[in-house]
């Protein structure tokens, strides 16, 4: 058949989802891909479809999806990643098993810059087929750009938003964590949205409510004292394709946060950005080689830039570093070499 493909290591589905992935990884996963495709504008719409059911859609202008390369995209482990987190050829896969792990009802409506518009949907099998949409169908898309849809359980809304008690507070967690996973690329407070790299939109309409439209600003620390400074030379082996801008110092506690800049021991301590994307926070007693006290309002912001086969590696989830990379090691190094003591000053 004309309109078919075969993707690699298919009926695997249950595999994939069974990685576990936090709701707000599922998101990012799509906003990484869609950043990947040159998106600049991004909405993120989440409708609370029923008591403990939800549907998202994620929506971006990037250059979408050509039908020669949906074998490839399909497949698991095909790599065609340009960021330095994005590795393995597997996070839109493990995103959307873990969106639907029934494999019923993901959809991805794409155009391409030349206008040749397509729709694939659920389920994932070892031959799919995409079909021809009528251009007219995506007109939320102007040039060129990717909806990807599912239906959520209440289980996988829920799942990495603990200690909150209502959905009004499981989506204000989830904005805290979008906006300092993307801190570095989204615009600043009082900035105009035209000076910024990206644009994320949270449309949420609860059951019985009205929606809510959020434009994401960047959330950043605020210091008290603070060291500000760029380093291109001594953060891997003295490479000089790797490059880093960073911030450390104490910062004013933020208590009625989440997650992040509390002044507390989880959120404390060093927090990684590769390419602008938050892949790890928190990390303490592993850098300083002492005690993280309870109450911590010491932080360590450090953005890494540069060639991407250079920069330290993260895993698949883009949650943490690699620990077994050694240009991981090299990193934490430097982050002690430049600031040996954390808690004095
Ligand atoms: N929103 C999108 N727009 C355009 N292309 C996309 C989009 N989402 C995914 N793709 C394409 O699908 C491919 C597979 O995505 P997938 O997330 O599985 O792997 P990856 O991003 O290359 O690596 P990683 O495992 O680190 O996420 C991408 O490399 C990209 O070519
Ligand atoms: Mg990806």
């Amino acid at each position: 058949m004309e309109n078919t493909f075969k993707p690699r290591c298919c009926g695997i589905w249950s595999a994939l989802s069974k990685e576990q992935l936090n709701f707000a990884d599922i998101i990012n996963e799509f906003i990484d891909n869609a950043r990947a495709a040159a998106a600049t504008r991004i909405t993120v719409h989440l409708v609370q479809t029923d008591t403990d059911e939800f549907s998202l859609e994620v929506t971006d202008d990037g250059y979408g999806m050509a039908r020669e390369d949906f074998d490839q995209i399909f497949s698991v482990g095909a790599l065609r990643g340009a960021l330095a987190y994005k590795r393995c050829g597997m996070g839109l896969k493990v995103a959307l098993a873990n969106a639907d792990p029934e494999n019923l009802s993901w959809e991805i409506r794409t155009k391409t810059t030349n206008g040749e518009c397509s729709y694939i949907g659920a389920p994932y099998a070892e031959q799919m087929a995409f079909e021809s949409l009528n251009p007219k169908e995506l007109k939320s898309l102007r040039r060129s750009g990717t909806i990807i849809s599912s239906m959520l359980s209440r289980s996988v809304f829920e799942r990495g938003l603990e200690g909150t008690e209502s959905d009004e507070e499981r989506i204000a967690m989830l904005v805290e964590i979008l906006r300092v996973t993307y801190a570095p690329l989204l615009p600043k407070e009082q900035q105009e949205e035209e000076d910024s790299h990206l644009s994320i939109q949270l449309l949420w309409t609860p059951l019985l409510g009205q929606e809510q439209a959020i434009d994401l600003t960047a959330l950043s620390p605020i210091w008290v004292q603070q060291n500000v400074g760029y380093d291109r030379a001594n953060i891997v082996k003295h490479d000089s394709e790797v490059y880093a801008q960073y911030t450390f110092g104490k910062i004013n506690p933020m208590p009625e946060n989440w997650r992040f800049y509390r002044g507390d021991r989880k959120s404390a301590g060093l927090m990684v950005y590769l390419h602008g994307r938050l892949v790890q926070y928190g990390i303490f007693s592993e850098i300083w080689n002492c005690e993280n006290p309870r109450q911590n309002d010491f932080l360590f912001v450090v953005s890494l830039n540069g060639v991407v086969t250079k920069l330290p590696l993260c895993n698949g989830g883009k949650t943490q570093l690699k620990i077994e990379d050694t240009k991981v090691h090299d990193f934490l190094r430097w982050v002690q070499q430049t600031c040996p003591e954390p808690l004095k000053g």
